[in-house]
């Protein structure tokens, strides 16, 4: 039977952390905190701005809040080079996809299935980065949150995600991701949602809890 299967993109699919690997030689010592204060701060802006009501739309679309908060970084840690933000934001659009991800899509296609992308990306920054990774021909569909005008963990987003892969129930959808709180969202909604604990995280949100926990994406197809 054809199923649907649903990825997060950042942190799940492609390492957020590699954009800083690939084009922050010159943070030295401070990449590592650059790297984890950007991520932070982009989802911050996400949560910070849906909460407001003032999510989506160009000037707060997930490109812009990604952009806002490398400036905040910098700025947080007196760097001023307008070459080296240039440098990181370019590299953003290519991140280094895991290297689970393409046996498991091939896998699911293989299988029948129909596995979408489901992010706060921006259709744009998504497309370059899947164009880059070259996972576009095992991919059904990429939906992101700029229709629902607010941000993951919004129960509107996941409903709309729903609807655009033509899942008749919330419970057929299987999703993965690495992020603890995009988890914690899909199974409120119903998802069966699978915590992909890359970084072994310590669990949280006792809730709504994932059906499992994996290292990895390896074997999602049987789950
Ligand atoms: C995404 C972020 C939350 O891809 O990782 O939606």
């Amino acid at each position: 039977m054809s199923r649907i299967f649903m990825f997060d993109a950042y942190g799940t699919l492609f390492d957020v952390h590699s954009a800083v690997a690939r084009a922050g030689q010159g943070l030295g010592p401070l990449a590592e905190p650059v790297s984890q204060m950007w991520r932070a701060k982009q989802l911050e802006y996400t949560w910070t701005l849906s909460l407001m009501g003032k999510a989506g739309g160009e000037a707060a679309d997930f490109a812009a809040l990604t952009a806002a908060a490398l400036d905040f970084v910098l700025a947080r840690h007196g760097i001023a080079d307008p070459a080296l933000r240039k440098g990181l934001l370019a590299a953003y659009q290519r991140l280094d996809a895991y290297p689970d991800v393409l046996p498991l899509l091939e896998a699911l296609k293989a299988g029948g299935h129909r596995a979408f992308i489901f992010t706060n990306g921006t259709r744009g920054m998504i497309e370059a980065a899947v164009e880059a990774a070259g996972l576009g021909p095992w991919l059904a569909g990429i939906v992101t949150v700029e229709a629902a005008g607010c941000f993951k963990p919004h129960p509107q987003v996941y409903a709309h995600a729903a609807r655009e892969a033509g899942a008749g129930a919330p419970g057929e959808i299987t999703f993965a991701s690495s992020n603890r709180w995009d988890i914690a969202g899909a199974a409120a909604c119903g998802w069966r949602a699978f915590w992909i604990n890359r970084t072994g995280q310590p669990e949280e949100y006792p809730g709504f809890p994932p059906v499992s926990v994996r290292k990895g994406l390896a074997g999602l197809e049987g789950v």
